[in-house]
């Protein structure tokens, strides 16, 4: 006989085991992609396997099949242990996830393919941004509808920042994906010229801030005092903390388009809203460290803290390079050049990715009913890889960006360049190199992940198949 579970967690258990197939996948993607920037015969002059094509395909693995499978997981169980509830239309949760996959293996194969709508981050060409659509709108019933059915009176800050996280997505997506169809894999936006660009960007930008920030700062406002066993350093803080977030992150997205065609009162906007923006970002870095307050010494021991904690470290890091990169001055030698590719990892890696392998090595052994994961050397190891190989990454791309900047802008007293092109990329090689062997290491850690994750589960199937009940689901 085996006892009906507490909550369903059938959904978080293949969200959570898919975060670690599409991360490695994303990841080896962009080992591979960053190796073509070396030597760029790795193309084998297919065209599939085509810089321009494989981009593409890992920004849209690591951010929407790796970081979505990963909010997917923990919005669904963190909002029934906090409503104390069971999933709302749990047929619906059941429908994202194959929806959710579905739309991936699209990606996988369009984006090789060269099917694109040219815009980033929104490659997807019209059906499957449909797809997108009603997936989307799937999630946010299931998210609000339990969210409606809670036993307790509160809602806890981690469901509003997942809540609007979900919400923003949906309308982002759908005012940026408004496209008029050609054919059946072509399609052309509605929007005009630098009216484009803004909506593109206004999109852009925030999916940075609510994919990449509000949905992860939902996972880490619930599984930082969970890992610590302390209550959130300030709770009034993290309500400040959402409300500023939310309404200034809106108007940053000119920031990417500084000194284009795009008017410039509406430049000056974006610059000012991103300074602001270093407020709430380290408000809610400094609420979510601090939160170890008396539990520092577990730092020692716990390397899933560690995890959640270097994460941090990478959000403040970020969230303060982004404002000073918006400053238009600043932005006139980051542009182009690999600095940005620097702050966009620091960001990706050393917030997003980390505080998401942090939440799974917390979220597996519970889900299948275990203590602990099957190794925590491994854990152990896997962050000490992970923390060198982006700090390589980073630390090579800034140089590499600055570099390129500034013999970008060097002019002789002729006012003729200084440099040629080529020789800029010929000075880059070396940290091109540098930035492939942190990657290797930082894919390195998924496969040690990997194979973590497969002993816990195997373990723990092969224990309740000894025991006639399940163990009951953990809090
Ligand atoms: C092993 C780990 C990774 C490696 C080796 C890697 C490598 C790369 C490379 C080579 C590029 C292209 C840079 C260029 O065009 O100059 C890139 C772009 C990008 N990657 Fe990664 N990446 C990794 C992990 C991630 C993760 C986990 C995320 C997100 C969660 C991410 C998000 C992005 C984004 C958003 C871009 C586009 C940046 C832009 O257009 O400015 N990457 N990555
Ligand atoms: C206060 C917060 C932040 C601000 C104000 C900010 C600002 C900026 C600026 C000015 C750029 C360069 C635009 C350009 O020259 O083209 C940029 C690029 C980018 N940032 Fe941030 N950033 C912030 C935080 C983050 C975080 C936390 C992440 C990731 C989790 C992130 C991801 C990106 C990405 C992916 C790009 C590249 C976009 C592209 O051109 O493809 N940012 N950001």
């Amino acid at each position: 006989m085996q006892r009906a579970e507490t909550y369903n967690d059938t959904v978080v258990r293949q969200f959570a085991v898919m975060t670690v197939v599409w991360g490695i996948v994303g990841m080896l993607v962009g080992v591979l992609i960053a190796a073509q920037l070396l030597f760029p015969a790795l193309n084998f002059d297919i065209p599939w396997l085509t810089y321009s094509r494989l981009r593409p395909l890992h920004t849209n693995a690591v951010i929407f099949a790796f970081g979505g499978s990963a909010l997917f997981a923990s919005s669904y169980y963190v909002v029934q242990r906090t409503c104390h509830t069971r999933l709302f239309a749990a047929p619906l949760a059941t429908f994202t996830f194959w929806g959710w996959q579905l739309i991936i293996l699209a990606a996988a194969v369009t984006l090789p393919l060269g099917i694109t709508s040219g815009k980033e981050y929104a490659e997807l060409e019209w059906p499957i941004d449909l797809a997108i659509a009603v997936v989307w709108v799937a999630y946010a019933i299931v998210f609000l509808g339990t969210l409606a059915i809670r036993k307790v009176k509160h809602i806890y800050v981690a469901n509003w920042f997942f809540a609007a996280f979900i919400i923003t997505v949906a309308v982002l997506h759908i005012v940026n994906s408004a496209e008029i169809p050609v054919s059946m894999w072509k399609s052309y936006s509605v929007y005009p010229g630098v009216v484009d660009a803004m909506v593109q960007w206004w999109y852009g930008h925030n999916a940075v801030g609510f994919f990449l920030t509000a949905g992860f700062l939902g996972i880490m406002y619930y599984f930082v005092p969970k890992q610590a066993g302390r209550p959130v350093y300030s709770y009034r803080l993290s309500v400040v903390h959402f409300w500023a977030l939310i309404s200034i992150y809106m108007w940053a997205g000119p920031h990417h388009l500084i000194y284009t065609s795009l008017p410039d009162w509406a430049q000056s906007l974006g610059m000012v809203f991103s300074l602001m923006l270093i407020a709430p970002s380290w408000g809610g870095m400094i609420n979510g460290i601090m939160t170890l307050s008396g539990a520092w010494h577990k730092l020692r021991t716990d390397p899933i803290l560690k995890f959640l904690i270097v994460s941090l470290s990478f959000y403040g890091m970020s969230t303060f390079e982004g404002p000073m990169m918006s400053i238009k001055t600043v932005n006139a030698l980051s542009h182009y050049t690999d600095w940005t590719i620097g702050h966009v990892h620091s960001g990706a890696l050393g917030w997003v990715a980390m505080v998401s392998i942090g939440m799974l090595y917390a979220l597996i052994p519970r889900l299948w009913g275990r203590t602990e994961m099957y190794s925590t050397r491994l854990i152990d190891l896997h962050f000490w890889t992970t923390t060198i190989g982006i700090v390589l990454y980073v630390a090579a791309m800034w140089i590499a960006g600055v570099m390129q900047g500034l013999m970008w802008r060097a002019t002789n007293p002729d006012g003729t360049l200084t440099y040629t092109f080529v020789e800029s990329l010929k000075a880059t090689y070396p940290f091109y190199a540098v930035r492939l062997a942190g990657g290797v290491l930082v894919l390195g850690g998924m496969f040690l992940m990997a194979y973590n994750v497969w002993k816990t589960i195997t373990a723990a199937n092969a224990t309740t198949a000894e025991q006639p009940v399940l163990q009951p689901a953990h809090g």
